[in-house]
């Protein structure tokens, strides 16, 4: 039952786990897809108002204490709660693997992988007060409300400077304006990269509010000249940090013909 249970588009059924070997294959698989119209898919866009973040103690501290001896006993033969060692659970590989995800994603990859291959093994109580206890190393703050399948959905991992920042090579989805600048392809008015399990159009892109970044669109096949000026959603990988380099990109749609 909890297994079907999904966040609006970006849960993949499966790993939300780093991309690397992902990225590899779509680097290969780069492929353009071009002029899909995607009106009769409009929906409203997910209301993300009322999203809370890890900042706001979605845990409780009794959860974390109860899952420490269930941790030494079933995961630490494989996974450190420190930055380093063997399968770091905290610091800098939590947050390349998390930021812009949910709790729940991280809950449901735990429960249904962990301990290594014997998901659901252990009760479900069990799973939420493991994750309560990954989020306390991470330095993250308890509160009153114990964490569970319900309250985790909404809650999303994101560092606390805001920055949102998402490492190299991961999955990304960009809605902007197609422009040309000297031989590049670029998109203007174009929103943050937003981290995505699977390559494609989301049907809000034709909607979304745009943003104010401009990416550079790299290692792009095909000839867009007809989309100048057009509303696109591409999705890529990110080159460089935050996509600083660009998008390398795997499909381009364009979403509606007029743009901003
Ligand atoms: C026998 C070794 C082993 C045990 C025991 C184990 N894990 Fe893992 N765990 C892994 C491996 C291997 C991966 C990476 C899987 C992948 O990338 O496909 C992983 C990945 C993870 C991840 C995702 C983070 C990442 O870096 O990909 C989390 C979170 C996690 N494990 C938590 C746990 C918890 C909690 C337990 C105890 C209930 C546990 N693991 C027990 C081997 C283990």
């Amino acid at each position: 039952m909890l297994q079907a249970r999904r966040t609006t588009n970006w849960r993949l059924a499966g790993l939300p786990a780093p991309s690397r070997g992902r990225a590899a294959a779509l680097a290969l698989a780069s492929a353009v897809l071009l002029g899909a119209v995607f009106g009769t898919l409009m929906t409203a866009p997910v209301g993300f108002a009322q999203e809370r973040s890890v900042w706001d103690g979605v845990y409780t501290d009794v959860q974390a204490d109860r899952a420490a001896p269930v941790f030494s006993q079933s995961c630490a033969g494989c996974h450190t709660l420190s930055p380093d060692g063997e399968g770091p659970l905290a610091g800098q590989p939590f947050w390349d693997g998390y930021t812009q995800r949910t709790v729940a994603e991280l809950l449901t990859y735990v429960r249904t992988n962990m301990p290594n291959g014997s998901g659901n093994s252990l009760p479900a109580a069990t799973y939420n007060d493991l994750v309560a206890l990954i989020l306390r190393s991470n330095g993250l703050p308890a509160g009153k409300t114990e964490l569970a399948p319900e309250t985790a959905a909404a809650v999303r991992i994101v560092p606390k400077d805001g920055s949102d920042t998402l490492p190299a090579n991961t999955l990304v989805r960009v809605v902007g304006c197609l422009a040309r600048k000297g031989s590049d392809w670029i998109l203007t008015s174009a929103t943050a990269p937003e981290r995505v399990d699977k390559t494609g159009v989301d049907p809000a892109d034709a909607t979304r509010p745009l943003g104010q970044h401009t990416t550079t669109l790299k290692f792009v096949l095909t000839r867009l000249d007809a989309f100048a000026g057009q509303r696109m959603s591409v999705s890529g990988l990110l080159v460089g940090a935050g996509g600083v380099d660009g998008l390398n990109v795997a499909t381009i749609n364009r979403v509606a013909e007029t743009c901003p």
